[in-house]
């Protein structure tokens, strides 16, 4: 993790309440606005944002996360429209149990309609992860490891 975004992570959240203004490090800018859009939808109960220590540990399913962390997502998907198109209605309808194409990277079968998310929530979202590098990705997740359960 790079230190100076671990540091502005710390800063910013140190608190229990989000900060609600995206916030520039020297590095890379944390986009604290969708990191509670993607909080309050519970997008990351299954969801990390970049992929953690403990999912690279072991290879038994119990050491991966339950959904695939989004830089994967991002590096399968990103400048592919068709797809982008596919995991909108993937992400409000959910993901089919017997295609489950995460195998080696996430634990859950499927993932389940997202029924209380609007599409525009889901178009935001998606444009937002399908975008991440592995900078923007350890520094999103870390203000995520720093915010309290
Ligand atoms: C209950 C757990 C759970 C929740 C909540 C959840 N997901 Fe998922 N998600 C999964 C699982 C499991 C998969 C992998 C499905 C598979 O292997 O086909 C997945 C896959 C995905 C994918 C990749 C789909 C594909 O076809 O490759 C995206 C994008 C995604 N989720 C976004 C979201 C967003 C955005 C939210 C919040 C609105 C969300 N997820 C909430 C469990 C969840």
């Amino acid at each position: 993790m790079s230190l100076i975004a671990a540091c502005a992570a710390g800063l910013l959240f140190n608190g229990a309440a989000w900060a609600t203004e995206a916030v520039e490090s020297p590095e890379t800018t944390v986009d604290v606005e969708m990191l509670t859009l993607l909080k309050n939808n519970a997008c990351l109960n299954c969801h990390d944002i970049s992929v953690q220590e403990k999912s690279k540990q072991g290879d038994s399913a119990a050491s991966l996360p339950f959904g695939p962390p989004y830089l994967l997502v991002a590096q399968r998907y990103a400048g592919n429209e068709a797809a982008f198109e596919e995991l909108v209605y993937t992400v409000l309808h959910g993901s089919n149990p017997y295609g489950k194409h995460w195998k080696e990277e996430a634990a859950g079968i499927a993932m389940p309609p997202m029924v209380t998310v609007s599409e525009e929530h889901v178009r935001t979202m998606l444009t937002w992860i399908l975008k991440l590098d592995e900078a923007s990705a350890q520094a999103a997740q870390a203000a995520v490891n720093a915010q309290p359960k």
